[in-house]
């Protein structure tokens, strides 16, 4: 039995919706969706991450420039540079890539974009706005998984689904959303951390179940109901032995949770192009926005 959620499939769905507006906007004599990306030091997954980014932007027809800048850049000359990408008309949308340096104060940097060009969602007025059940950008990676869910027909409303880790990116906003009074929303969520007590307990009363905290294999068969719907949002790099030297893990041990739940997300080819997915559905919605405000070149 094939009880794969695949993102790739999913992501290439949406992205064919993706470049066909794109071709619109074109058409009717715009400039495409540009996306900026600024990167700060070496990670090597963050490089992934951010080639990825540029190679999704080019495959639906969007402009993309990245600023690879370097470790040891100053948290004002990394505010300089967003300001300048703010009021630079030529762009719709600006992402920094996370995590940044240690001397870089990440709240700062994530307030200093222009809320209008916060396509990851991470401002504190567009979290806000999510707070408030008015999101105009849902972040990235929560909204690839509603996405995902919605490709596959997959409603949560009256579900219970329990999201395992509290982080900004994905857990905390991932939250807010499905228990939000929206489509793809109406789910009793249930949010677990480091300090929950029994957490086994509570996945097991998951109907869906959402892994979020970046430790490999966490989740095993035995925290997982009987035909429970599982979500694997974690990518941690891990030794392999292979030419890499290294594999991308999820936190749940995939090979036995499989033969438990009704659907799953593989690692990778799960969330991962799902992300993307999010981050390019809101560099969209953000142009057009500025397109019908006449606010853009
Ligand atoms: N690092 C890990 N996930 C993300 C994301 O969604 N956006 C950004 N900017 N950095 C990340």
């Amino acid at each position: 039995m094939d009880n794969r959620l695949r993102g790739k499939i999913a992501s290439e769905a949406v992205r064919l919706r993706i470049k066909r507006d794109v071709e619109q906007i074109i058409q009717q004599g715009n400039r495409p969706p540009h996306l900026a990306a600024i990167l700060v030091g070496n990670d090597g997954a963050s490089q992934s991450y951010v080639n990825a980014k540029e190679k999704a932007c080019e495959d639906v027809g969007f402009l993309s420039s990245i600023y690879r800048l370097p470790e040891n850049l100053s948290q004002n000359d990394l505010l300089d540079r967003i300001d300048k990408i703010n009021k630079d008309d030529q762009i719709d949308g600006l992402i920094v890539q996370l995590p940044l340096p240690a001397h870089i104060d990440e709240n700062v940097v994530n307030s200093r974009i222009s809320p209008d060009k916060d396509v990851d969602g991470f401002h504190d007025i567009n979290m806000g706005r999510l707070a408030k059940g008015n999101a105009v950008i849902n972040p990235a990676t929560p909204y690839g998984i509603l996405l995902l869910l919605e490709h596959y027909n997959l409603s949560v409303e009256g579900k219970h689904v329990v999201v395992l880790g509290r982080s900004n990116i994905v857990g905390r906003p991932l939250s807010i959303l499905l228990s939000g009074n929206h489509a793809f929303g109406n789910a009793t969520v249930t949010l677990c951390h480091s300090r929950t007590k029994n957490l086994k307990e509570w996945c097991q009363k998951a109907d869906i179940l959402i892994a979020a905290i970046g430790k490999p294999y966490f989740v095993t068969a035995d925290m997982v109901k009987e035909e429970a719907i599982v979500i694997d949002v974690g990518t941690t790099r891990i030794d392999a032995d292979n030419e890499r030297g290294w594999k991308l893990a999820g936190d749940v041990n995939y090979t036995e949770v499989k033969e438990k739940a009704s659907a799953i997300t593989p690692v990778p080819g799960g969330v991962g192009p799902m992300t993307i997915t999010g981050l390019l559905s809101n560099t969209l919605l953000v142009r057009k926005k500025r397109l019908e405000q006449n606010t853009s070149a």
